[in-house]
């Protein structure tokens, strides 16, 4: 009975040392990469001014899901509030109290943007750089012009904490919340490209504001490491069986700006951003069909 319990006692105090070695390691691996310090110097991206150029930045940064987590105003908005993953906020991004449009220069706006990159240095979580790091600089240009031009707004986000399961998920690199880990920060800049209805603009429109939900080869299914519930992201290839092969454009139109699928069924806007997707151009849903149209059938859920 005594061995018995001494073999217990030795297992047991085995799980715990094993468990504090791992809780340790998580802490350690994540504390290194969320203080990493990034020697980024952006190229320098021309600002453009004027009303036009204003508008024309509204347009990206709808269509470019900045919405979801900084708000319509820039503000920010507490996108996760709980104990295992964390409290994250999208900054606010308006020269009001607590903003940092009051400080940031234009070098500052590219970096965070552009390299996923805080004034420190430090990565920023969760921020869709990876995306981001695909707009040209056009496109960069016109999209900084309006955040420039948003009005004060006082609102300071609630300081940033990473929660258990979130260090598991970057010690790991189970789900890139620190995209400036993945961003090749001295990559040649995306050429510029000539907007049109063509599936080469399409497919630079579908890689910033498609992929991160369907998946770089388009066949939808759930995010990997993210938990989520369904609807996931459906498939967008030409497959026929569970993808756009037996949709014409006139119904990847209705769904782009009303919503609606083919059998009258609503997508849901809380899942699939369409509502903000009605900043797209005709010319631009244009390019988005003839690229989907392009790409190679592939099964559903193999993203
Ligand atoms: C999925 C949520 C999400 C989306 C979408 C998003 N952001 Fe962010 N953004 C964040 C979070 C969270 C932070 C703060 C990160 C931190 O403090 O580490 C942030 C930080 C920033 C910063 C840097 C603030 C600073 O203090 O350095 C800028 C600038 C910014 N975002 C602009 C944008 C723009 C422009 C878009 C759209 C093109 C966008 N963001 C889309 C979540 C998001
Ligand atoms: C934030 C994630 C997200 C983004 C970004 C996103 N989608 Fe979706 N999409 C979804 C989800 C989830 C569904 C399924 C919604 C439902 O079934 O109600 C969906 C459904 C669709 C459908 C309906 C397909 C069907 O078979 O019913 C089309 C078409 C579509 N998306 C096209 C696009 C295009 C084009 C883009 C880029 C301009 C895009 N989506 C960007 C998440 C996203």
């Amino acid at each position: 009975m005594k061995r018995i319990m001494k073999w217990i006692g030795w297992i047991f105090g085995s799980i715990v040392g094993l468990l504090i070695v791992v809780v340790t390691s998580v802490y350690l691996i994540s504390g290194l990469k969320l203080t990493k310090t990034y020697a980024v110097q952006p190229t320098a991206v021309s600002i453009p001014t004027g009303e036009a150029a204003v508008a024309e930045g509204k347009r990206q940064f709808f269509t470019h899901g900045c919405i979801d987590c900084h708000g319509t105003d820039g503000a920010g908005i507490t996108v996760i509030d709980d104990a295992i993953m964390g409290t994250v906020s999208g900054a606010n991004l308006t020269p009001g109290q607590g903003g940092i449009g009051q400080t940031f220069t234009d070098t500052d706006w590219v970096r965070a943007i552009r390299h996923g990159i805080g004034t420190d240095g430090k990565p920023l979580v969760i921020m869709p750089s990876l995306d981001y790091n695909k707009m040209n600089d056009e496109d960069l240009g016109h999209l900084i012009a309006f955040l420039k031009s948003l009005p004060p707004v006082d609102r300071t986000p609630p300081a940033l904490s990473v929660g258990p399961v979130a260090r598991v998920l970057i010690a790991g690199n189970l789900f890139p919340l620190l995209p400036a880990e993945s961003i090749d920060h001295n990559a040649p800049r995306p050429a510029a490209i000539a907007k049109g209805p063509t599936a080469e603009y399409g497919h630079y429109l579908a890689s910033q504001t498609c992929m991160s939900c369907h998946g770089e080869g388009l066949s939808g299914g759930p995010i990997p490491g993210v938990p989520s519930d369904p609807p996931y992201a459906k498939n967008l290839t030409p497959d026929e069986e569970t993808g756009l092969g037996t949709w014409d454009q006139a119904a990847f139109v209705r769904v782009l700006r009303e919503g609606q699928r083919p059998d009258g069924t609503a997508v849901d806007p809380t899942k699939m951003p369409w509502p903000a997707f009605k900043h797209l151009t005709d010319e631009e849903i244009t390019a988005l069909w003839l690229y989907l149209q392009s790409v190679p059938a592939r099964p559903y859920g193999n993203r």
